[in-house]
């Protein structure tokens, strides 16, 4: 029997080992199904099965071994290599864990049918199989450093951008607050410049994230200036913010009862503003939404909730990393996935901890906040 019979007539075999190999590759797979983990995987084994038995001159072969093939949109388009990219891109995958899944899939079906051949023909096939292993082990090495280091300038030039559009952004945010001051203003320039005011603000609370972000990937702690500060004030603050940036939406504050402590006033305005936003944007269109303030002398307690569907699966393990977001085409458009990173990074650096719960019945984010920090300890 020919190789790509072979890998036809045992496809479920060798996909039971992709999937195997899968989930030791990316721990957080616990929620994932064997069909989001075989997903194109099928199709691919299928593809590679036609390649092999299309006839190929030794130039095109040589092409195809340096990558060389010309590139077709029609290829592209219907190519399972790339859809279980894009699919595995939005799993959490990283190129390195996408790479070893290929050299896992090879190994297995080189290992099934090597087990199914004569004495003398394993010989040369297992130094066939050594040789493939020293290159795979090569690429991943090189794929592993090359990402780190294109993942650290990307990561410096979203500093630098991001500092360098916060002074413009302060001007407009002035300017027209400015402008909001004059009484003489008409109702549709005074509706014009409010929502420069509230579009500013949310690009402001990006900037604000996104260099954030940078600043904990590059190793550097999330710096605090704690006072003492009354939670509930913070609050009803941002509430009011969100309610004015989207249009409509309603967000309870359910208990007023004042909660006093010392923390950073600003991280902790942008602690709810990411949650609150959240419930406002990922939850049920206008769906009741609401935050209730609680807690005792040692910590406060802050619970937001809303309703709509509940969180996938496949989100739950990874949603307090960085640059991960639902799969809500239309909303994830003007979704960077840094909310709940920065969250958690705000409450870590109070000594606080978060946890959600997510049913049919609603989502649930709650923060618990010490109301004194507990000195660090010197690392
Ligand atoms: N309250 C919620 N209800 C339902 N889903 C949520 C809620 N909060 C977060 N999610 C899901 O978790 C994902 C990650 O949230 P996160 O705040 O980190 O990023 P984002 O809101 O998508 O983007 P960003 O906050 O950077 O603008 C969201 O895209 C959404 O799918
Ligand atoms: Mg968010």
């Amino acid at each position: 029997m020919d190789l790509a019979d072979f890998i036809d007539q045992n496809r479920a075999e060798i996909l039971q080992a992709w999937d195997a190999y899968a989930r030791t590759v990316l721990p957080a797979t616990d929620g994932f199904t064997a069909v989001q983990l075989r997903d194109d995987a099928d199709a691919l084994l299928a593809a590679i099965a036609v390649d092999m038995r299309t006839s190929q001159s030794a130039a095109e072969q040589k092409a195809k071994s340096e990558g060389k093939r010309p590139y077709s949109a029609a290829r592209a388009r219907t190519n399972p290599a790339h859809s279980h990219a894009g699919d595995r891109l939005h799993q959490g995958f990283d190129l390195d864990q996408m790479i070893s899944e290929y050299r896992a899939l090879r190994a297995s079906v080189i290992r099934l049918w090597t087990s199914r051949m004569g004495e003398a023909d394993r010989g040369a096939l297992d130094q066939l199989t050594r040789f493939n292993e020293a290159i795979d082990e090569a690429l991943a090495d090189s794929v592993e450093r090359y990402t780190a280091e294109v993942d650290r300038a990307r990561e410096l030039l979203l500093g630098a951008l991001g500092h360098d559009l916060r002074n413009p952004l302060g001007a407009v945010l002035l300017s027209a607050t400015y402008l909001l001051r004059d009484e003489a203003l008409d109702a549709a320039a005074r509706g014009a410049a409010q929502r420069i005011v509230s579009s500013a603000r949310r690009m402001s609370r990006l900037v604000d994230d996104l260099l954030d972000f940078t600043r904990t990937r590059l190793g550097q702690p999330l710096p605090l200036a704690v006072e003492p500060m009354s939670l509930a004030a913070v609050c009803e603050e941002v509430v009011r913010e969100v309610e004015t940036t989207h249009r409509g939406a309603v967000v309870q504050v359910l208990s007023k009862e004042d909660r006093q402590g010392t923390w950073d006033r600003g991280r902790v305005a942008q602690l709810l503003s990411n949650l609150v936003g959240n419930a406002v944007e990922h939850g049920a269109a206008f769906g009741p939404v609401s935050v209730e303030l609680s807690g005792d002398a040692q910590e406060a307690r802050i619970v937001v909730r809303n309703s709509g569907p509940p969180i996938p699966e496949s989100l739950r393990a990874r949603i307090f990393q960085p640059m991960v977001h639902g799969s809500d085409r239309v909303r994830a458009a003007s979704s960077v996935g840094l909310g709940l990173y920065i969250a958690r990074q705000i409450v870590d650096a109070h000594g606080g901890d978060i946890s959600f719960e997510s049913t049919p019945a609603g989502t649930s984010f709650a923060v618990r906040l010490p109301r004194h920090r507990r000195q660090q300890e010197p690392s």
